[in-house]
């Protein structure tokens, strides 16, 4: 459904790797979205497919495996749409993080599920200490950092563990694959300085499709 008033490339929207593996992923995520409401037992009922499609093989076509030059995240790193949800309320992509490269400590703004791939990955999650009044502002600590491992996987359920970052911690890229109730490199989220308290408005882009205008 295309109800937003913005002008975009239809062709961005749906499967923009079209493959049964993903199809499989996407058509039990719909069917979970219109069948449980709350979202930690959606979350949990989608473990199995989600698993399905990290332990598959050969579903991940080459150019999406690759670094991003121009990466609004910094360090070459990737953002690759696999499927989008016209109406914004689901996407799947890739991240390819080169190998030492680190995201920004950033939010999701939704529910999801993400897993490793290829490669290895270090996450650091953090907790929120401030009610979030101010804007610019953000107190954090540190609330655990786990190693990942490809067919390892993770849940987001804001607003608890929303916020984190993750480094690739193998020789070669790390390509992790994310499935989320929003369109998440063309929402505005927030991007986090934790040694200075800061908070600023982050849109990653895809590396694959452009966002809708503002
Ligand atoms: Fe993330």
């Amino acid at each position: 459904m295309c109800d937003n008033g913005h002008a975009h490339d239809h062709g961005s929207f749906g499967f923009l790797v079209d493959v049964p593996e993903i199809r499989q992923l996407i058509d039990e995520t719909a069917r979970q979205m219109a069948d449980v409401s709350d979202n930690a037992e959606r979350v949990e009922a989608l473990k199995p497919a989600f698993a399905r499609l990290l332990a598959a093989d050969g579903w991940l076509p080459d150019p999406i495996t690759r670094p991003d030059a121009t990466s609004k995240m910094g360090g070459g790193i990737g953002q690759y749409a696999l499927y989008r949800a016209e109406d914004g309320s689901l996407c799947l992509f890739a991240l390819v993080v080169p190998a030492d490269a680190a995201t920004p400590v950033h939010d999701h703004l939704a529910w999801g599920l993400v897993g490793v791939y290829r490669g290895e990955q270090d996450e650091t999650v953090y907790r929120r200490l401030d009610d979030g009044s101010n804007p610019s502002r953000a107190q954090l600590e540190i609330a655990k950092r786990q190693a990942l491992g490809p067919g390892d996987f993770y849940a987001l359920l804001p607003p608890t563990d929303d916020i984190h970052y993750v480094k690739t911690i193998s020789k070669t890229a790390s390509i992790s694959i994310h499935l989320l109730a929003n369109d998440t490199a063309c929402v505005w989220r927030h991007q986090f300085d934790p040694g200075l308290g800061t908070v600023k408005p982050f849109r990653s882009g895809y590396a694959n499709a452009p966002c809708p205008a503002d």
